[in-house]
């Protein structure tokens, strides 16, 4: 498939853009906003400004529109999860709220695989502790012994 100046056709536009990701990221935050582990690491009361930065970010990333970079610069993601304490727990509570907004999207059996593959993946690299609460990167600077 190509487009009229021969182009190949982005993934972005195969699954439908703009809307599918707006979607996408309008029902994850949703099913953050009801886990209390996650809703409690996310440091804006209001989540709308986390979920434009996600949905630019997978926009970007999938040969979209290039605004997250604008924006943000480099998305050096495990940098920026430096401060949460992401451990398999809070990695399994964001799969599970991304499950659930993926099924919703209704995608084709093939996109709907290689989007999971890669958020799977990308939720397992973003892993930065396995210590309990308290004692990972968020322990507010206490020097750990
Ligand atoms: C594994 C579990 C994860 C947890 C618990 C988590 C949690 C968070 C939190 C608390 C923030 C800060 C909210 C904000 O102000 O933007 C954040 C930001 C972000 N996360 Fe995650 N995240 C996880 C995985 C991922 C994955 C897999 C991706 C990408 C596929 C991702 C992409 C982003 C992006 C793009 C931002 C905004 C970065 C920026 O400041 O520009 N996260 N995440």
């Amino acid at each position: 498939m190509s487009t009229a100046d021969d182009a190949p056709v982005s993934f972005y536009d195969q699954v439908g853009g703009h809307e599918m990701f707006q979607r996408l990221v309008d029902a994850f935050y949703r099913e953050v906003a009801k886990d209390p582990v996650l809703a409690a690491m996310y440091p804006e009361e209001d989540l709308g400004p986390a979920a434009d930065r996600l949905r630019m970010f997978l926009e970007q990333y999938w040969g979209g529109p290039t605004t997250y970079g604008e924006q943000r610069g480099h998305p050096r993601l495990r940098m920026r999860h430096v401060p949460f304490h992401v451990d398999p727990d809070a990695r399994d509570r964001w799969l599970r709220c991304m499950r659930i907004a993926v099924d919703e999207a209704r995608l084709s059996p093939i996109h709907e695989a290689t989007l999971w593959d890669y958020l799977e993946r990308a939720a397992h690299a973003m892993v930065n502790t396995f210590e309990p609460r308290g004692i990972g990167p968020d322990a507010g600077g206490r020097p750990i012994l």
